[in-house]
């Protein structure tokens, strides 16, 4: 028997650490949900769409540290950042779930105690070693290098030794059942290549995981057992339950879990496609459809990440295009599954080819031939004629092309079928010359047809191309004195043929103007590291009084020990006078300069910055450093000052 279409649609982004703020990869993958979630109402489906933040573990109590923020603080204003980045992007999420929220820390607390009851998470020893910057404990078979270190193989940096006890999730126990399961849903992780990898990968045999940390503090604790933190894996994965009502809304998560896809990058497919089923296995819910990995932005054949300094700010992209061309140009550049990389040359091709002079022009073209051949009043149109069937026809063929590539989230194929029509449409209106007819008083009914049926075109690609650029085409749909907005018709109701004479048409200002590839990559070279326009917008934003300056306590300070903090290759602990005191301070500079540099040199602290704890170690302050790609650089003084004396 067929299986009856489900009527709701559930999909999910990855939750993003609140250690980055947004760049093109984020969006990449929020934009791609976004589209999903938009063409499943058009279906007429119930859709709920989760995005939201990663907010616990050391990488983000790390990085708060050395901003001199607290982790939540440092998380609300991440967050921030990506809502009002996702507004822009016109994302349109129904829940936007924070790991530090009541709702999820219980509903992963509840989990934990029930799997511990079950006997699936049992306590232990674990020793192994671990990335901080990945969060993850390095697979076994990493070779020891000379130093006698391991490497992490996703960042290249130095991993650390770690024992501690711990609790581990009885995974070993679900490779049958993972097994079973993969063959019984070969469509489970897509595209087939990732689904190949993770099968070989279960076969190869599933150790016991390790998911708590003792060493870790910011973090959901253990129930009854608050030495022990969740690893941030285990708490993170549970959001997709959480976000939807676990633990606080039945119905709403009743209605929607099991998710239909979980959409995500190739580097968290292992947690999302071994782990996770796993951990909903032993608590006895239902699998997810689909998990749907996906490629990586590169620059300069490298992933864009903070770390590596080359990321894309979607702000500056923003500013000069608008989000409607990112959408349009993620999407479709690179087939879901694959890794795209970022040319100036192909993202300012896509604008001027295809969204200024196939669309834009199309548009702006056939709605000024309306406004100046019949003042802006759709006419009733003449006969119908084969040239103008073609068009009709060849429309309900692309429609159901369109439709099955979105069901099979191929929307760079999808986006394919709607150009090849919208070409077709300028093809249409190029054999049949409207502007020669326009001067032949005779020709008005044949003229009528041609604008209304070249309008009736363009009507019907904007709607295919609605989940993709949903705003664009509004725009098209209002120009064309439509009352209702493409979003509120479902597509077993669309009519071709669903302009009516007499409707009033506007000519829209240009809807893609040309971008100079000269003037972009001037203005990408400026300012594509999204930190530096991050910086900028500070600068401007985030002006302070001088009475709010003045509550901060600068004073000279001068260095009388320094050693390295083991395990770090950033850190050192300072010993330091302030005049009538002596403190000590963690400072991230020890890329920079070695423990004998700074031994008697002298240097600007913020001396009432609230203390904080890095790496175990008590921090009473906070020296000021220029960073410069990544290097902390220090002003130091040009002659002896006094320790303790105030700057200001
Ligand atoms: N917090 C985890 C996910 C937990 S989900 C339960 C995480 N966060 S992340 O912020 O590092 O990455 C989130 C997503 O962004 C991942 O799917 C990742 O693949 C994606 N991208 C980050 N950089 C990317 C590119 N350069 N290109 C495309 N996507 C990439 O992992």
């Amino acid at each position: 028997m067929e299986k009856k279409p489900k009527p709701t649609f559930y999909v999910t982004t990855p939750i993003y650490y609140v250690n980055d703020i947004p760049h093109i990869g984020h969006a990449y993958t929020t934009i791609i949900a976004d589209a999903l979630a938009r063409y499943q109402k058009l279906k007429g489906k119930k859709v709920f769409f989760l995005t939201g933040t990663d907010e616990h573990g050391q990488k983000i109590e790390k990085a708060a540290s050395e901003k001199g923020l607290s982790p939540k603080e440092l998380a609300d204003q991440v967050v921030v950042r990506f809502k009002k980045l996702w507004q822009e992007l016109n994302v349109s999420y129904n829940y936007f779930i924070r790991t530090t929220e009541k709702i999820h820390q219980e509903g992963v607390q509840k989990i934990f105690n029930q799997l511990l009851d079950k006997g699936d998470i049992y306590k232990g020893v674990y020793q192994g070693w671990y990335c901080i910057s990945e969060e993850n404990f390095l697979s076994e078979d990493v070779p020891v290098e000379e130093d006698g270190y391991k490497i992490c193989p996703d960042c290249g940096r130095k991993a650390t030794l770690l024992e501690e006890e711990s609790y581990f999730f009885r995974l070993s126990s679900y490779q049958k059942p993972l097994l079973d399961f993969y063959s019984s849903h070969p469509k489970f992780v897509r595209p087939q290549s990732r689904m190949n990898e993770v099968v070989s990968f279960v076969r190869h045999g599933l150790k016991d995981l390790s998911i708590t940390r003792t060493s870790v503090r910011w973090g959901i604790p253990v129930p009854g057992d608050s030495r022990h933190t969740i690893y941030v894996w285990f708490d993170a994965l549970h959001n997709y339950i959480t976000g939807v009502g676990y633990g606080w809304n039945q119905e709403l998560f009743e209605t929607y879990w099991p998710a239909d896809v979980h959409l995500i990058g190739k580097d968290i497919l292992r947690f999302h496609a071994i782990f996770w089923p796993a951990f909903l296995m032993a608590a006895g819910f239902p699998l997810p459809e689909t998990v749907l990995s996906h490629g990586w932005w590169l620059k300069d054949e490298t992933k864009m990440s903070k770390s590596k300094g080359n990321v894309l700010d979607p702000y500056f992209i923003m500013e000069k295009v608008g989000g409607e061309a990112l959408r349009y140009f993620l999407l479709r550049e690179v087939p879901i599954g694959q890794d795209g990389s970022f040319s100036h040359e192909g993202f300012i091709h896509r604008i001027n080819s295809d969204l200024s002079n196939d669309l834009g022009n199309l548009v702006q073209r056939t709605l000024t031939m309306v406004v100046n051949y019949f003042s802006g009043e759709l006419q009733t149109p003449g006969e119908e004629k084969e040239l103008d069937r073609q068009l009709s026809s060849l429309f309900e063929v692309t429609r159901d092309r369109v439709i099955a590539f979105y069901d099979d989230y191929s929307i760079n194929r999808a986006l394919e079928e709607i150009w090849a029509f919208l070409n077709s449409t300028n093809k249409y209106l190029a054999d049949n010359e409207p502007w020669k007819l326009a001067q032949r008083i005779e020709e008005r009914s044949r003229l009528a047809r041609i604008l209304y049926q070249a309008l009736c075109a363009i009507r019907a690609s904007s709607y295919l191309l609605y989940p993709v650029m949903p705003e664009t085409a509004e725009k098209i749909w209002s120009a064309m004195g439509e009352d209702k907005k493409p979003g509120q018709v479902l597509i077993t109701q669309f009519n071709f043929y669903g302009l009516k004479p007499g409707q009033k048409v506007k000519k829209p200002r240009a809807l893609f103007p040309r971008v100079e590839l000269k003037e972009f990559i001037g203005g990408i070279k400026k300012s594509t590291i999204a930190e530096e326009s991050s910086r900028k917008q500070e600068v401007k934003m985030d002006l302070v009084s001088f009475e709010e300056f003045k509550k901060m306590d600068l004073r000279v300070a001068k260095v009388l020990t320094a050693e390295r903090v083991p395990g770090t290759n950033k850190l050192l602990k300072l010993q330091i006078d302030l005049g009538n005191e002596q403190r000590q301070i963690v400072a991230g500079v020890a890329e920079t300069y070695s423990p004998e540099d700074l031994v008697g040199k002298e240097f600007i602290v913020i001396a009432n910055l609230q203390p904080a704890v890095i790496r175990g170690i008590e921090s009473q302050g906070m020296l000021l450093a220029a960073e410069v790609e990544g290097q902390a650089i220090i002003p130091f003084f040009d002659r002896e000052v006094p320790p303790g004396t105030k700057v200001k």
